[in-house]
């Protein structure tokens, strides 16, 4: 089940692969964050780049979050699921010219500035239009961070995000000199799966020194403080990050520099509220190894294999047996799997599973590979469901490949 539909009614009305989301859990994750930073002044931006499902940012706002933005697409997104513009934080390493324009055109809340460019860029294209930025300055706190695969670490000195720690009060300089900006706020993001608390601590520390310093020079405006992501939840049977012990570690620092704390959970939100429901397709012998093929492929989700990331496999119907396979899907690659020497349930051809933990970076990360169309979202909702995403067709797969050719010459 999930809440109050069984999984299999979803199965036939929708077909297999689908991915479904529980609206409860969701709101109950979105209410314990809030809770803990309750003590601050503090907004919770749901990372769009976690799962921009429409329906599922509509959830969000509904029940209060604002939103981070990593492109003009989600700004896109963002506004059409009713996010008001000072409800958007918009994050990146590289923003083009249109996209900060049109984030300006809204009038969005902040742009978290990750380099020097990009701060001179923003202050043309905000003077061109008549318009003060207003910005924070996404500072890389080059801090130790641990996270299950090093793809997800942007907190340590030399990855490409944020602005190295020894520019970021140059760059504060520069940003005060600007007649089309406005320094509002410091903002770090130190990786995602986190479940540690002293990468946050140890960032933090780190931007509240440069806050002083910025202040010294005369950055009187600077209001909002951005912790980014990254807090973790159990894929297996770890416990989630620890928000309790977060919150008594970061709170009384923040409470003292009377700023007001900003978070962009995306993971935290939507991760486990989310499976992968697909369908065995056969089982197959090969030289000593057993695999169970699903209709679900390494396209549809495909954080196992670009990230060797853990996702728990369930049968849907209750199976006593257990066998060590491999798990894996149709798509012409080795490395499209699910799980290798897993033991998981005895299941085999026509019936359903699980691949848990695919509410974040899931539907999202999908493609065609393979020209395999996109597969269907639901949301469950109590004890009703709703399509959110219809499956693509054939047709949809070349709707963009026109049929007569407009040769051009330069
Ligand atoms: N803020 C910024 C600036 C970010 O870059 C990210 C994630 C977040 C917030 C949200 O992080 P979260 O709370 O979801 O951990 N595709 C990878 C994760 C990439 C995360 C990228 N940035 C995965 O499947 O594990």
């Amino acid at each position: 089940m999930c809440d109050g539909v069984s999984l299999e009614a979803i199965a036939d009305a929708v077909g297999t692969p689908a991915y479904v989301y529980s609206a409860r859990a969701m709101r109950e994750q979105y209410d314990a964050l809030d809770r803990a930073l309750s003590p601050v002044p503090h907004r919770l931006h749901y990372s769009a780049k976690a799962n921009a499902n429409l329906t599922l940012l509509r959830v969000l706002q509904e029940r209060g979050a604002g939103v981070d933005i990593v492109s003009g697409g989600e700004l896109y997104k963002a506004l059409l699921a009713g996010f008001s513009a000072d409800s958007i934080v918009f994050s990146g390493v590289g923003k083009s010219e249109q996209e900060l324009r049109d984030a300006l055109h809204a009038d969005i809340l902040l742009f978290n500035v990750e380099s020097l460019f990009e701060l001179e860029q923003l202050n043309d294209v905000a003077g061109s239009m008549g318009k003060r930025a207003p910005i924070a300055l996404r500072v890389n706190p080059e801090v130790k961070v641990n996270t299950p695969h090093h793809y997800t670490r942007t907190g340590e000195r030399g990855n490409k995000f944020g602005i190295p720690y020894d520019e970021a009060l140059d760059a504060a300089r520069r940003a005060l000199a600007m007649p089309n900006v406005e320094l509002r706020g410091l903002d770090m993001h130190v990786g995602s799966q986190i479940f540690q608390i002293e990468p946050y601590r140890d960032g933090l520390e780190r931007v509240l020194e440069l806050y002083e310093q910025m202040r010294a020079l005369g950055a009187t405006d600077i209001r909002y403080l951005d912790i980014g992501g990254g807090f973790a939840v159990p894929y297996e049977d770890e416990s989630p990050i620890d928000l309790d012990a977060l919150a008594a570690a970061l709170l009384p620092m923040i409470k003292k520099s009377g700023l007001s704390l900003i978070t962009e959970p995306g993971r935290y939100i939507v991760g486990n509220a989310g499976v992968l429901l697909a369908r065995v397709m056969h089982r197959k012998k090969a030289g000593s190894k057993e695999y169970i093929i699903t209709d679900a492929g390494m396209n549809d989700l495909v954080r196992p294999s670009h990230y060797d990331a853990y996702h728990a496999i369930e049968s849907v119907q209750p199976r006593s047996g257990r066998s060590i396979v491999d798990v894996v899907g149709p798509v012409c690659e080795s490395g499209d799997f699910f799980a290798l020497d897993r033991e998981v349930d005895d299941v085999d051809t026509g019936d359903l599973i699980v691949v848990r933990t695919s509410g974040a970076y899931g539907y999202v990360m999908s493609f065609n590979y393979n020209s395999r169309p996109r597969v269907a979202e639901v949301l469950v909702d109590g004890d009703r469901f709703a399509v959110i995403t219809r499956r693509e067709s054939y047709e949809d797969l070349v709707r963009l490949e026109p049929e007569h050719l407009e040769w051009r010459t330069d």
